[in-house]
């Protein structure tokens, strides 16, 4: 795929040049406020920001908590204009402009999509004129197939028609729930890449470390995983053995020995 300079730039500090890149993201309380372990964003981070190849912020937490002169690249947050206690998750809109992605040096912006909502159109069309202008400037977008609080969503069949209308729409990669069965085919309706985000703390970690595998090992260029690494009581051990996974070609088993041995405090 031929692509302008600055945006292969851009993607190429985000996707590293094994094809492959772990985000963090910590935009969670653009609609959840202070939400538990992102009290403080900058100190969740201070801890993990190494093991990231970017992080996903909105410019209020950026300017606030993350430091510029040791920053990754950023994936900025800009949809928003809802909360927990609003009616509905789904209602977003652009809230941040291009312009201000290009001050704050964005390598991306991000934009939720709520397919199958009250507001797909909406935000399908959000997604649309943000790539608009991402394509005038060289800035990609990620879209971010959103479920608000319909987990039970998170099906291939919903995934794979959400994740192909973004790419449809000119998102130059897509974040997706990991879903089993049939990730894979989630990942091959998609013509762009698929990032796999983490969604609520599951039970055990070897749970996180075989999603992560498995969306992998389906396809998926890496993940976009905040709360099962933030949110842990091990968050370093969790990041490091995340990352085997993404860059090293861990398996769950490696990935599970590498965080107990960090969590031992023997690496
Ligand atoms: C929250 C988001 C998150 O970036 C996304 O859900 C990934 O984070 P997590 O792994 O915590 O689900 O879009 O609004």
């Amino acid at each position: 795929m031929s692509m302008e300079w600055g945006m292969a730039n851009r993607l190429a500090q985000l996707i590293r040049p094994d094809n492959r890149c772990m985000w963090l993201p910590i935009d969670h309380g653009y609609f959840q406020g202070p939400t538990s372990k992102l009290e403080e964003p900058g100190k969740t981070i201070a801890p993990i920001l190494e093991y990231a190849d970017g992080l996903f912020v909105t410019r209020g937490v950026m300017r606030a908590c993350v430091d510029p002169k040791a920053s990754k690249p950023i994936i900025l947050r800009v949809s928003g204009g809802t909360s927990m206690l609003g009616k509905d998750l789904a209602h977003e809109a652009v809230t941040t402009s291009m312009e201000e992605a290009i001050r704050l040096n964005a390598s991306a912006v991000g934009v939720s999509v709520f397919i199958g909502s009250a507001y797909e159109h909406e935000t399908l069309v959000n997604l649309s004129k943000l790539v608009n202008e991402g394509e005038r400037y060289g800035i990609p977008v990620m879209a971010v197939t959103a479920v608000g609080r319909e987990m039970e969503k998170r099906d291939a069949r919903y995934l794979g028609l959400a994740c192909r209308i973004c790419a449809e729409q000119g998102a130059r990669v897509v974040k997706s729930y990991y879903c089993s069965p049939d990730f894979d085919k989630v990942v091959r309706g998609c013509p762009v890449p698929v990032v796999v985000a983490g969604g609520p703390q599951v039970d055990t970690e070897m749970q996180v470390f075989e999603f992560v595998y498995d969306g992998i090992q389906k396809g998926a260029i890496g993940v976009n995983l905040g709360r099962n690494i933030w949110k842990h009581p091990y968050p370093v051990a969790m990041a490091k053995a995340i990352r085997a996974l993404v860059h090293d070609n861990a398996t769950p088993k490696q990935a599970h020995d590498l965080f107990e041995t960090v969590k031992a405090g023997k690496a």
